[in-house]
């Protein structure tokens, strides 16, 4: 076990810090998260008492965020790291990249390099059997090939002998003005027979309440683009998203469609005439205003579209630690 304070050398020679104050007395205290992103994971951890002793994110501006936030340097790329030179840790969070599913079945026919990622997490939890493991994806990887894909990574964590299920969450049902769904997978060496889901859903934040007040003008779209956007959809919220679909339908909802990485850069627009801001991005996605902004508007919209929301995060990891009291 990593002790709190101990300062560890990570197999990419970075360091990996493992001090602060949280460090939370009880059976479970630790956490390594894999394809840290910008820190959802970190950041629902951290609220429960989690220390984190290991990140990795082959982004270098996602590692910067990571690190200023958080005072931890992730290693990169997770395919370089050997699991000998990491300390213990007590769960293992990843969300993992979600692209190439379609082949994740045909592990030798591959030809998208990431679509072997999911396997990484399954060599670095048998080398060092963490007690439980909370994973995130888009929730179309329960449904992608008739579900085979999905029945597989199942199969793969229950050979190394851990007790899994998992649940579709949506944002909104968490206090979070976003249409988010993902698929939140738990896994325990300790048995259960229910997990503990959240019962109750909680109330969506209003969507005022995630709007800044005055924000930059270069948020603003051409009045070209205004008018054409006001030309084809009137809308029945104020204050409303707007969110422009593949096929060029627009539909408004006093909340947000989901963030995307990769999304065209007006596909959401706050009343029709502008882009959310990096903040409020972060805010959809329930990182709280302390967490510094780092990067520009591009890389934050990237990071922001590929964080899972903090609430699906934290009540996995919640349900994951009742498991263990
Ligand atoms: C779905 S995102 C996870 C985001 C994170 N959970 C968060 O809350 O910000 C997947 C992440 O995997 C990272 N990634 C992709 N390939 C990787 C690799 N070979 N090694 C480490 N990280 C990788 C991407 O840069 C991306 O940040």
């Amino acid at each position: 076990m990593t002790l709190d304070g101990e300062i560890g050398q990570s197999p990419q020679g970075t360091i990996v810090k493992v001090g602060g104050a949280n460090y939370r007395p009880g059976s479970l205290s630790t956490f390594a998260d894999l394809f840290c992103g910008i820190g959802g994971f970190h950041i629902a951890a951290a609220a429960l008492g989690l220390q984190c002793v290991y990140a990795c994110d082959i982004d270098a501006d996602a590692r910067a965020a990571y690190q200023a936030n958080f005072g931890v340097d992730p290693d990169g790329d997770i395919s370089l790291v050997d699991p000998a030179h990491l300390p213990e840790f007590d769960i293992l969070c990843a969300g993992f990249p979600c692209q190439p599913f379609s082949i994740i079945g045909d592990r030798r026919g591959m030809s998208d390099p990431r679509g072997t990622l999911f396997f990484e997490i399954i060599r670095i939890a048998k080398a060092k059997r963490p007690a439980a493991m909370v994973l995130e994806n888009v929730r179309q990887l329960v449904t992608i090939r008739g579900g085979q894909v999905f029945q597989r990574i199942i199969r793969d964590i229950r050979a190394l002998g851990y007790t899994v299920d998992y649940k579709v969450l949506n944002a909104l049902n968490f206090g979070l003005p976003q249409k988010r769904e993902r698929v939140l997978i738990v896994a325990t060496l300790k048995r259960f027979a229910d997990f503990p889901w959240p019962a109750r859903k909680k109330p969506m934040k209003p969507l005022a309440k995630v709007l800044e007040n005055k924000p930059d003008s270069r948020y603003l779209v051409s009045p070209r683009i205004r008018r054409a956007r006001c030309a084809a959809h009137k809308s029945l919220h104020k204050p409303g998203i707007w969110h422009e679909n593949k096929g060029g339908n627009i539909s408004s909802h006093p909340f947000s469609c989901a963030l995307r990485a990769g999304a065209s850069y007006n596909y959401l627009l706050v009343d029709g005439k502008r882009r959310l801001t990096p903040r409020e991005m972060l805010r959809l996605q329930g990182f709280p205003d302390r967490f510094k902004i780092i990067g520009n508007d591009s890389q934050v919209r990237k990071q922001t579209g590929n964080a899972v929301p903090v609430p699906l995060a934290q009540a996995a990891i919640k349900g994951v630690l009742k498991i263990h009291e």
